[in-house]
Parts: structure tokens; sequence; C-alpha cells
């Protein structure tokens, strides 16, 4: 059902110091920075079969609904793969890890109820060809739920964005890129964005070239219109 006869390459991303220092820092952002709140709405509703596309260390697992039947998780890199494994073993609902990237899912087509990419866009290769595949394996009438950074209103905090993404942030942050218009390319994928919140993360203190984030839900429409 779930994979395609096709062999995956499993270490197609490889950043195994970022990973280990992102399984320290999410863990401790959870409560720290109120991301454990934004994972719980992120989720909250969904239902049915959903793929967890760049799942990291699996933190968004605890928060499924259990009206949510399966979870494909795709985590092409290896430390954090491990770390999902063990979260999937602790979750409330059946969780499958799988290796693999955004921009070549390892799945049928329209195989899901649902899509989750949590702070993932910012660093895939191809954000577009991610968005492409998303729309692919979703049923119509599938949603994607996201929650990302993104690039920043103001001109300061752009400008700055900017700069760090072509220095030193990619290299320094396990391939991510700060100012990223992931809502734009979202629609530009096909899919309606039905509705979104900014939110603020850390969500107190200094603002980081991070901070600015998009919390929200889009679907593939049910027909080509
Ligand atoms: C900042 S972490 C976010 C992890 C998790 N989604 C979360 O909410 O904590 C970014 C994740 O994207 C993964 N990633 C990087 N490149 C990817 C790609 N091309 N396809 C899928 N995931 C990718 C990384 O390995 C990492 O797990």
């Amino acid at each position: 059902m779930r994979l395609r006869s096709t062999r995956i390459p499993e270490d197609t991303v490889h950043h195994p110091v970022f990973a280990r220092f992102y399984a320290r820092m999410s863990v401790a952002a959870e409560t720290g920075a109120g991301l454990a709140a934004v994972r719980a709405e992120l989720l909250s509703g969904l239902s049915g079969r959903i793929i967890d596309i760049g799942a990291g260390n699996g933190l968004n697992f605890a928060h499924y609904p259990p009206e949510v039947s399966e979870v494909v998780a795709i985590e092409p890199e290896r430390t954090l793969r491990q770390l999902a494994v063990r979260s999937a073993l602790r979750a409330g609902i059946p969780v499958d890890v799988v290796p693999g990237t955004a921009e070549a899912l390892p799945v049928k087509s329209e195989a899901f109820d649902g899509a989750v990419t949590s702070l993932v866009l910012c660093t895939v290769r191809s954000a577009e060809r991610s968005l492409t595949e998303i729309m692919r394996v979703l049923r119509p009438g599938g949603e994607l739920r996201f929650f990302e950074h993104v690039r920043a209103d103001d001109r300061a905090m752009a400008t700055t964005q900017r700069v760090l993404d072509r220095t030193v942030w990619p290299l320094l942050a396990g391939g991510c890129h700060t100012a990223r218009d992931t809502l734009a390319a979202i629609e530009r994928a096909g899919l309606t964005v039905e509705a979104y919140r900014r939110v603020r993360m850390p969500d107190r203190g200094v603002r980081l070239p991070t901070s600015d984030c998009v919390l929200g839900v889009a679907r593939r429409p049910t027909a080509v219109g």
C-alpha cells in the first residue's frame, strides 16, 4: 500500500551536527517557546491517513487526535529518523517512520486525507517540487496543515533574512532558509489557502530571523477548475 517499488536512498539529507542540536533544542522549545501549543493547534481536527513530511524527531506525534488512523512520517536525516522511531513507539496512534524526501515522496498518489509540514518547507531543496508532491499524495479535498517560518513583512528584517540566506544560515541550520514566501508557494502549487494566522516564535523575548511564522490550512481542490 505505502511504498513504491523504487529503492529509497536513505541519506539524501545529511546534517548530523544540526540534527543533534535540533533534537535537544526542539524538546526545550516545546514548553520554553510555546511550540507544544502550536503543534496541538496545527493538528487539531485531523482524521484519517496523514503524511507528516520532514517529521524530525517526531514531536508532532503526541499531538495527533485519536481520529487519525495512521501517520506516515517521512524523515530523510538518519539521526532524527531514529529519534522519530522512538517517538512513534510512544504515540497514541500508529506511526510508520519512513526514509524519503519531500521532493519525491515514497508513497502512492491520492493516498492521504491530510499532509503536515512543520518547519520543513524552509529547509527542503525545492519548496515547489515538494508542494507538487503534496498535491499528488493528497486525495481531492484533502488538506495541508502548515506551520512554517516565512519572509518577514517589514523591510529591515526581510533584508536581514536575505543576507543570512545567502551566507551563513543554511550552513549553520541544516539547509534552512529564512526568507521563503511559503504562503505564495502553497498557492502557486494549486492548493487553496483556507485559513492562516501569523504566529511569532518564540512567543516572547527577542525576535529572531525565524520568528515570523504562519500557521494554517490549505486544501487540494476537489476538481480541477
Ligand atoms: C527544523 S526540522 C523540523 C522537524 C519537525 N517537522 C518539527 O516540527 O519539529 C526540519 C526537518 O526537515 C527535514 N528535511 C530536510 N530536508 C528535507 C527534505 N528534502 N525532505 C523532507 N524533509 C527534509 C530535516 O531532516 C528535519 O527533520
